[in-house]
């Protein structure tokens, strides 16, 4: 088990090592991996069982944000096939392999940026998104919590699992780094690319209750799980 210190000297190492690689469009990034992607993500196994155990058993529509190829689905799934799933991802190849995999399922899937998606006014038992919103600066994440407030039932849920910052240091380190090679290579503000920016604990909490959440319960594995109450 590597210390706080070792991992960000790691880090560091790794940021230096890549710092001359370009950076990739989110969705081509995405699509170039398709074939070991699954494989790639097992490692949140834990995670994805613990957001579909989070899943109140009730729930009948859910709307998952970043959706991919739909690793929580599967899990949500196995837990009750029944429900109906929207699912919204930039990336059309990753929407196509989690409709294949799931031919009998009621799924929606919506080839958008959810930053542009309208997910309407009281419509979901539960919106999910995991391993999806680490890559936004804090900004627009308060305004797309907002918007999923607005857009889950009362006494409905928002379950988030991503990936979270150790510590400020990690959190202020990797967004300097990414503002910087945004700029460097003159991206326009309104492209994508895949770059890791994840909040603090404490920070990404504080803009969901902003938002109106009350944080329900959070399970700090590797990709954290926070279960997030609209009342
Ligand atoms: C690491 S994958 C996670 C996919 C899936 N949730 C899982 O855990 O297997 C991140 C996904 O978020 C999608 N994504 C990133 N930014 C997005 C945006 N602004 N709008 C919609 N999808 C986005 C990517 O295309 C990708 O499929």
């Amino acid at each position: 088990m590597k210390t706080q210190e070792e991992y960000l000297q790691g880090l560091k190492r790794w940021l230096r090592d890549t710092e001359d690689v370009p950076l990739e469009e989110m969705s081509d990034f995405f699509a170039k991996r398709l074939d070991d992607y699954e494989e790639r993500m097992s490692i949140w196994e834990k995670s994805y069982r613990l957001m579909a155990e989070a899943v109140p058993d009730e729930c009948r529509k859910i709307l998952d944000l970043g959706c991919g190829t739909g690793l929580e689905l599967d899990q949500i799934w196995k837990k009750d096939p029944n429900i109906e799933v929207t699912g919204v991802d930039l990336c059309r190849d990753m929407l196509e392999k989690l409709s294949a995999k799931h031919p009998d399922k009621r799924f929606t899937a919506v080839c958008q940026d959810y930053f542009q998606y309208d997910p309407g006014h009281e419509q979901w038992d539960a919106v999910v998104s995991f391993e999806s919103l680490h890559h936004f600066l804090p900004e627009r994440k308060k305004e797309l919590y907002g918007k999923i407030y607005r857009s889950v039932k009362a006494g409905g849920v928002f379950i988030l699992g991503d990936y979270i910052a150790c510590c400020d240091e990690e959190e202020t380190l990797l967004r300097d780094v990414y503002l910087s090679r945004r700029k460097r290579s003159a991206i326009p503000e309104d492209r994508f690319v895949h770059f890791d920016i994840p909040l603090t604990m404490a920070h990404e909490t504080s803009l969901l209750q902003s938002a109106g959440f009350q944080i329900e319960d959070i399970m700090d594995e590797d990709a954290a799980v926070i279960v997030c109450r609209k009342s």
